[in-house]
């Protein structure tokens, strides 16, 4: 099984491009970078735009949208024009998550379904052929930094089991000792910030990551 890693950006200093794409520099090594978007509507916080997005240049890296958003239907084009490759969204913040979910696949652009620590998979179920892949949560949308929530990893394992082909996204508190586990339920992507960017070598926190 091949494991691709997510950097994010969240828990860097956003407010300043040249940080940012410093950042994107040190770790060339990664799968895509992964773009936190909040509305301060669906979470207290409040992040960047597509515009912002656009403008970090990833090169090769490819842009992972994840969409912490209410109206996420009214958002995507606009990330789709900024260059996500992958964009998912919460289900219960879109009015249809069906058609949007066809939409962003009808642009070239894999859709995703995320889930919170608090939304059982039995609310995604009816998605699951569909979508080109699920995010898994597993610490509280919002703040980077955040703890691994155990109970998440159940999650991860019966997807794995009800879906084997399904790509999954693992998201939050994953670090050079939480990825193993992960990676055992049966995740594929592997989204970390805190972890990455606080290392002396992004570089080598990825591959630890990858190689977990
Ligand atoms: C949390 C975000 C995560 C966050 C992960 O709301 O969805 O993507 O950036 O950050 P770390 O790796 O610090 O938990
Ligand atoms: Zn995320």
């Amino acid at each position: 099984m091949i494991i691709k890693v997510a950097a994010s950006i969240l828990s860097l200093d956003y407010s300043d491009i040249t940080i940012i794409n410093q950042a994107v520099m040190r770790v060339s090594n990664a799968d895509f970078i992964h773009f936190d978007v909040m509305d301060g509507k669906f979470v207290k916080d409040k992040t960047f735009d597509s515009d912002f997005v656009k403008s970090v240049n990833t090169g090769v890296i490819k842009k992972d949208v994840h969409l912490m958003t209410k109206q996420p239907e009214k958002l995507a084009d606009k990330f789709i024009d900024a260059g996500a490759a992958m964009i998912s969204f919460h289900a219960e913040a879109a009015k249809s998550p069906k058609k949007l979910i066809e939409k962003i696949k009808s642009k070239g652009v894999l859709a995703g379904i995320a889930v919170s620590p608090a939304t059982p998979i039995k609310k995604i179920e009816k998605l699951l052929d569909d979508i080109d892949f699920v995010l898994v949560m597993t610490v509280k949308p919002g703040k980077p930094g955040q703890k691994l929530i155990e109970a998440t990893i159940k999650k991860i394992k019966s997807l794995t089991k009800k879906k084997p082909d399904l790509i999954i996204e693992v998201d939050g508190g994953i670090n050079a000792d939480t990825a193993h586990e992960v990676i055992e339920a049966g995740a594929d992507i592997l989204v970390a910030g805190s972890y990455i960017f606080n290392s002396q070598d992004p570089k080598i926190a990825v591959d630890i990551l990858r190689n977990s």
